[in-house]
């Protein structure tokens, strides 16, 4: 039933996108500064407001994780986290206690829902947003954070290799690189082959986001000392992006 669902549902996309569609489709292609606000609006009201419940608990599942990696911790001191790609803030309520943060991203737009959420979470010191690209954190300084969370940002990032570098370069030596994405089904199925078909249209919707990637193994190249991951495939997802992998990686 899921296949005959999922494949209706992306021949309809593309139909959709080259037809009535098509004149948006174009304007999104096109200009930088439309996109970024559509996907802003489109990510936190329609995207999170359909999915957020499920992809709260998949954040919620993967900041547990982080803790317990974080058990040796000195809860009094502050732990200094850098998230990139902060989008909306949806991972705020999950942050640790006796946090400091550091939030980039590249996507200007996204300030308003990310500062919405912000006022909710007293619980975490902001020091500072910055707006840069993942691949060039120049503005922050070398062995400064204990963490930098990234969730569902790999997916986009232009350079992947050159955003881990940055991320291990701003990271103090132990320091945790914490991080979910959706990936490409790890085993060949029509799953696979509905995500590498619908991938170029998604894109474009998306800001840039791919539903074909793997990244355990440039996370692993770019030098981290460990990677530990896990998967898991929430039901209630979009198939498109549903296997996702909580990962973290010692510098
Ligand atoms: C799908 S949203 C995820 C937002 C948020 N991390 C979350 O979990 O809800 C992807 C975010 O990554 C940001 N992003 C994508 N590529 C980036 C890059 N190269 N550098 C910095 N931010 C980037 C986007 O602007 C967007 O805010």
């Amino acid at each position: 039933m899921e296949f005959f669902i999922y494949t209706a549902v992306t021949i309809i996309v593309w139909s959709l996108s080259v037809t009535c569609l098509l004149p948006f489709v174009i304007v999104l292609k096109i200009s930088k500064t439309y996109r970024d606000m559509w996907f802003s609006w489109f990510f936190v009201r329609i995207v999170l407001g359909l999915w957020g419940p499920a992809l709260a608990r998949v954040r919620k599942r993967g900041f547990k994780f982080l803790e317990e990696h974080l058990m040796e911790r000195k809860s009094k001191i502050p732990l200094e986290i850098l998230e990139i790609g902060f989008g909306g803030g949806f991972n705020l309520p999950f942050y640790p206690k006796n946090s400091n943060l550091t939030a980039l991203d590249m996507n200007e737009s996204f300030i308003k829902y990310f500062e919405e959420n912000r006022l909710k979470n007293p619980h975490v010191t902001y020091k500072k947003v910055v707006i840069a690209m993942a691949e060039d954190m120049s503005k922050i300084e070398d062995n400064s954070f204990d963490v930098v969370v990234c969730t569902y940002v790999l997916c986009s990032v232009e350079n992947v290799r050159s955003a881990l570098k940055e991320v291990k370069r701003v990271l103090k030596p132990g320091g945790k690189f914490f991080f979910i994405e959706h990936i490409l089904y790890p085993n060949f199925s029509w799953k696979t082959i509905l995500q590498i078909l619908l991938n170029p249209i998604w894109k474009v919707y998306f800001n840039g986001c791919n539903i074909n990637r793997h990244h355990d193994e440039e996370i692993k190249e770019v030098g981290f000392s460990n990677v530990v991951t896990k998967m898991c495939y929430p039901i209630d997802t979009l198939l498109y992006v549903r296997p996702m992998m909580i990962g973290i990686a010692t510098k």
